[in-house]
């Protein structure tokens, strides 16, 4: 739906900033992107292609004015989101809406300082922002609840599934999940369980294709949680608990293998193979996307 009456800036113009921008102008936000970089602004709006011209970019943070909303989407470590914060709020009217694009900082850790942190919330979009559906959206102690619902309200219209969190934990929901896999994904490989390309086959076709059409509760209910409670009695005691990232993962990135931006992380990557996936992806995105809508209207009739 097109909503030309939305003002909103986005601060952070990399991965998450770009597509968040993307999705505005998809449905006629009136929209200003912000980074301390040039560089990065530039990068920016090549890849915004045609909807470049309708978006303001600019390296001015003191945005001013009064947007329905601020999104802040900069590098993840929370002193600089707390100093974007500050310096938004202290630009912007006090009816704004701010909000916070981390992955899973604390939400009272990033706006506990603001002046009215009544306004303040957690939007995490998932990439790339401009398709994928789900937001978790993380209130924390000080967030109004009129607050979460006009957010709510905006995400919808953007085309979002909001899922409210009714109470902030670090890394919120999915960030926690994914991580409980990687640290058994990690253990798997350092016990030289299974080589990287098996693994990686066996949880796309399996656990992964699954979870395309049903989440992990749906799942198990078609499954039977009798047999999944006999399943977690003898094996938990056997699963990775440890406390601290995996030595495989500190020596990957130590070692400048950081995934495909680096040419190497589990896998070699050229430029070349990293544009044709990242392409190739949002297309089978839309296809997944719209076999799930199929699956769940089937399951409603
Ligand atoms: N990449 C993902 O898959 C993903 C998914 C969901 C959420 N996030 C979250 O979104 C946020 C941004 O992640 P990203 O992947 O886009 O990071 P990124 O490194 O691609 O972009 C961050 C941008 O913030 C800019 N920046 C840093 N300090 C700034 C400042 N003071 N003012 C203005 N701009 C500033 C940097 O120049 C950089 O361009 C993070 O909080 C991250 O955890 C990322």
């Amino acid at each position: 739906m097109q909503d030309n009456s939305l003002q909103a800036v986005v601060v952070g113009a990399g991965t998450m900033g770009t597509t968040l921008a993307k999705l505005m102008t998809a449905h006629g936000v009136k929209v200003s992107v912000v980074d301390t970089n040039p560089q990065v602004l530039e990068t920016s709006r090549l890849r915004m292609g045609a909807n470049a011209d309708a978006i303001c970019f600019t390296t001015e943070l003191a945005v001013g004015g009064s947007p329905d909303f601020v999104i802040e989407s900069v590098t993840e470590n929370v002193s600089i989101k707390q100093k974007v914060v500050a310096q938004i709020e202290a630009d912007v009217a006090d009816s704004t809406i701010i909000m916070t694009n981390t992955s899973g900082i604390p939400i009272d850790d990033i706006g506990s300082a603001m002046r009215i942190p009544q306004r303040f919330l957690g939007t995490h979009f998932f990439n790339p922002a401009d398709i994928v559906p789900t937001v978790e959206v993380v209130p924390d102690s000080h967030t109004e609840a009129s607050v979460v619902e006009q957010a709510c309200r905006w995400l919808k219209r953007l085309g979002k599934r909001p899922a409210v969190l009714n109470t902030c934990v670090p890394g919120f929901v999915a960030n926690r999940i994914q991580h409980a896999v990687m640290r058994e994904c990690l253990s798997l490989l350092e016990k030289g369980v299974v080589e990287v390309d098996a693994l990686d086959d066996i949880v796309q076709y399996s656990i992964g294709i699954r979870m395309a059409l049903n989440g992990p509760l749906c799942q198990r209910d078609l499954n039977g949680l009798d047999t999944h409670l006999n399943i977690a009695r003898y094996l938990y005691t056997d699963l990775d608990a440890r406390q601290e990232p995996a030595a495989l993962l500190e020596d990957y990135v130590a070692q400048g293998r950081l995934g495909a931006k680096a040419g190497r992380g589990f896998y070699h990557w050229s430029d070349g193979s990293y544009a044709q996936h990242q392409a190739q992806e949002r297309e089978s995105l839309q296809c997944i996307l719209e076999i799930a809508a199929q699956h769940s209207r089937g399951n409603e009739s």
